[in-house]
């Protein structure tokens, strides 16, 4: 790989819920249009690319995961022209595209799954996995979906029952089945030679099951552990597979999500990598999302990840997604959110890994109060009041202060944060210490320093006392990158002085206080840059 190849390596990606980013043909919903009108914006604030939630045709029972056609637009959004429009305006502005690929399951609406459950000897029976009942109340084995509901849905037409990790209308495939994995690496390199830049895989480990359909030890009497349903071997063979197939198209990167519950098994994420150049380029980290609000809880977290890659493996942490909530969330009840979320953005663009922004946190976007009857998430029907669904944090960019945040003309499929007066990328802009602000000069700092980008790490505070500390180094220069998690007052030792201040929490800043300590006010941060030693 040459280096030209690793920009997903040094670059910043940018996630966006098609639906929820730009509404250009007043129907309340964002669309592709939308996109290309904000991509100054986006060339602006800096990043590297941006990876797109599922744009296909789908009947949107899972906000597009559902797929009904891989190689179509989703007519909500658009359709091919305005796709190839996006890549191309896009590419001119140096922003690559990654596209969502769901392998894992289908619609119950795509043809081949129509096909499929017509009949028990239809050519594409096979494609699914389907199985005779033992009796016609009881299912073939006790899996349950990632939801933990009974995973087989008996169709009434053949008496036989479907396997599906999500809704009854996402039937999973049969990948053991080599016309599936012909046609599916067909299209991937359908949209490979069109000249999008990656993919991330969802739910990538959930691919394969056990050939016998074991059922899964149980844990208590509702659930059950996804031994014989997940993280099979075949999913690693798989990737193997997969990324010769990405090698033939020098440049292009593919980030897995492998959903590791909490504490989050690091070693099994960081397995998808193979060793670091044959299967995964990337794969997420979602425990950040977890963790307690602590310096010694985050820096335990990030170790963890550094010390399960292989040696050419390369970390990415997610702190906010469509699924689990916004960064904001886990702190909405404590007076500081805005300085922790501050405190999220400098470690998250300091760090070493991929930094992933989750559309609208950039403006400290939090999640968003849904009521019953604004439910939109089939889980959070289904759940309701239990779980109230993953509509908070997938609501409408706040853009400005003028009806609707200016997402569109018209309400929106999903309420706006009542916050939008404030909370939204035109006023943010104007007020020198918003957070939007930050995330700019972040960026900016990380270009410009290629230590930031791919620089080793090496921790000094390892969060005992409140502090989270690491020095981020090429040969050129080391930066040393400071934190104060805590509401209260204190003094680092600086080993380092004097340095040049490159970036700092407050403006007033007065780098190296008393004595070779630094003094940090609460929630105080500093970036500085020092020659090498
Ligand atoms: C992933 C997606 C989630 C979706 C699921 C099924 O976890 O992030 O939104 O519901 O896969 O495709
Ligand atoms: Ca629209």
């Amino acid at each position: 790989m040459s280096e030209a190849d690793m920009w997903w390596k040094y670059g910043v990606v940018y996630h966006i819920l098609p639906q929820s980013f730009k509404d250009t043909n007043e129907d309340g919903i964002g669309d592709l249009e939308g996109i290309i009108q904000k991509l100054d914006y986006l060339s602006d604030l800096g990043i590297d690319a941006i990876w797109l939630s599922p744009v296909y045709q789908s009947p949107m029972i899972d906000a597009g995961y559902d797929i009904s056609d891989y190689q179509s637009i989703n007519p909500l959004y658009g359709d091919m022209n305005d796709f190839r429009r996006l890549l191309d305006r896009a590419h001119r502005k140096n922003i690559r595209v990654i596209m969502d690929l769901v392998l894992n399951h289908t619609s119950d609406r795509h043809p081949w799954f129509i096909e499929s459950r017509a009949s028990k000897d239809n050519p594409k029976r096979d494609w699914y996995i389907w199985q005779p009942p033992a009796n016609k109340r009881k299912s073939p084995n006790n899996w349950k979906t990632n939801f933990g509901r009974a995973a087989w849905t008996l169709d009434p037409l053949t008496q036989e029952r479907y396997y599906h990790s999500f809704f009854k209308e996402q039937p999973d495939l049969n990948w053991r089945n080599a016309e599936v994995k012909e046609k599916m690496f067909e299209m991937i390199r359908f949209w490979l030679e069109m000249g999008i830049d990656g993919f991330r895989l969802d739910v990538i480990n959930l691919l394969f099951k056990h050939k016998k359909l074991k059922n899964n030890p149980v844990n208590y009497i509702f659930s059950n552990r996804k031994v014989y349903n997940r993280n099979r071997p075949a999913v690693y063979a798989f990737l193997k597979e997969f990324r010769l197939l990405m090698n033939r198209y020098p440049g292009k990167v593919s980030i897995g999500e492998i959903y590791a519950p909490p504490p989050g098994d690091t070693r099994l994420v960081a397995g998808f990598l193979g060793d670091g150049k044959d299967m995964l380029h990337l794969a997420f980290d979602f425990s950040l999302i977890f963790s307690r609000w602590s310096a010694s809880s985050y820096y335990k977290i990030i170790r963890r990840y550094y010390k399960s890659l292989p040696p050419d493996g390369w970390p990415c942490f997610v702190i906010s997604n469509h699924d689990l909530g916004r960064c904001v969330r886990r702190l909405m009840f404590s007076f500081h959110k805005y300085e922790k979320a501050k405190i999220i953005a400098v470690l998250m663009l300091t760090l070493k890994g991929v930094p992933f922004i989750y559309y609208g946190d950039e403006t400290g976007m939090e999640n968003v109060h849904i009521s019953r009857e604004q439910i939109q998430d089939a889980y959070g029907k289904m759940f309701y009041p239990f779980f109230k669904g993953r509509d908070r944090s997938r609501t409408p960019m706040q853009w400005d202060n003028g009806p609707h945040a200016g997402f569109s003309n018209v309400p929106p499929w999903l309420p706006v944060h009542p916050n939008y007066k404030t909370v939204n990328v035109e006023s943010e802009l104007e007020d020198a210490h918003s957070i939007l602000n930050l995330y700019r000069h972040l960026i900016r700092l990380r270009k410009a320093y290629p230590a930031l980008q791919g620089g080793d790490i090496h921790f000094i505070d390892k969060g005992k006392n409140g502090i989270l500390s690491y020095i981020r180094s090429d040969k050129e220069i080391n930066i040393r990158v400071i934190l104060n998690f805590t509401n209260r007052k204190k003094s680092v030792k600086n080993p380092f002085l004097p340095g040049e201040q490159l970036l700092a929490a407050s403006p007033d800043f007065i780098f190296g206080k008393k004595d070779g300590l630094l003094v940090l006010r609460p929630f105080e941060w500093i970036i500085t840059i020092h020659p090498p030693k």
